[in-house]
């Protein structure tokens, strides 16, 4: 790791009054959930066709299959790791405000981060598609597929959000909010690829944020976007920002 560059990110975060961080996948990788993208992806191995809210609606079971198998069996056991518990950290030491994360796996929250907006919805939360109830993961009958609510026997879904569906406008809004407020942002673990999400680094830098990246890889927005590049894993290299930083 450059002590340069951790030096420089370390003193624009202790000197930060409104930091943020946007995660993504890979911030979940140590935790044992494959990324989406990458060699090791999963959408090398599932066709993310089966999360194409259309699918979704035409094929239920199939969809619900590949759903159970990637978000369910695999995900659920996933614990926090050394990455999400720092930003908790740096929470409680008032040196983050807001994670905005495209991940379902609720794992920021587990790790005792308060304010978390999800881009993308949480896997732990069901919704009937028809008369909108909303379920946790395992209050319901998960089988057999597709998952039907108990009140009107329409199909459920998982309230994250699919391909060709639209952001929770809440969450969007809170988004743009603390971009547009960030001094600095941590951009942790993403391709920076899929859209809107993608955009929340390029907001928040366009408004005077300093854009801190940390991934072993560059992503969509290193070249232009990013200011300080800390290639690297997410817990490596959390851990080693901690150790720099005051209070
Ligand atoms: N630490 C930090 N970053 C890592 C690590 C790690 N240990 N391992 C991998 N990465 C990086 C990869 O280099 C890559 O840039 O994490 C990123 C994962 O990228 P994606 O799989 O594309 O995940 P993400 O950017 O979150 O995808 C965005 O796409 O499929 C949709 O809705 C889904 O929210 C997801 C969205």
């Amino acid at each position: 790791m450059n002590s340069e560059l951790l030096a420089k990110a370390a003193i624009k975060l202790n000197r930060s009054k409104y930091t943020t961080a946007f995660t993504g996948a890979g911030i979940s990788v140590e935790s044992g959930i494959p990324p989406f993208r990458g060699e090791k992806g999963l959408w090398n191995k599932y066709d993310p066709k089966s999360l194409e809210i259309d699918y979704f609606y035409e094929h239920p079971k199939e969809s619900w299959e590949v759903i159970m198998e990637i978000f369910y069996d695999f995900f659920g056991k996933a614990k926090p790791n050394r990455a999400h518990e720092v930003l908790a950290i740096l929470e409680q030491k008032n040196l983050l405000k807001s994670v905005i994360t495209q991940n379902i796996d609720n794992l920021h929250q587990e790790a005792g981060n308060t304010d978390v907006i999800e881009f993308h919805g949480n896997s732990k939360q069901l919704v009937c598609t028809v008369c909108r109830k909303l379920y946790k993961v395992g209050e319901i009958k998960m089988e057999p597929l597709p998952v039907l609510c108990p009140a009107c026997d329409s199909l459920v879904k998982p309230d994250f959000i699919f391909f060709g569906e639209g952001i929770p406008p809440l969450a969007y809004e809170r988004s743009v909010e603390a971009a547009e407020k960030s001094e600095v942002m941590l951009v942790i673990g993403t391709t920076a690829e899929v859209m809107p999400a993608g955009q929340i680094p390029v907001l928040a830098k366009s408004t005077g944020a300093t854009i801190i990246e940390i991934n072993p890889e560059p992503s969509m927005l290193t070249r232009f976007t990013t200011d300080i590049f800390l290639k690297g894993k997410a817990s490596e290299v959390l851990d080693e920002l901690l150790n720099l930083l005051e209070a």
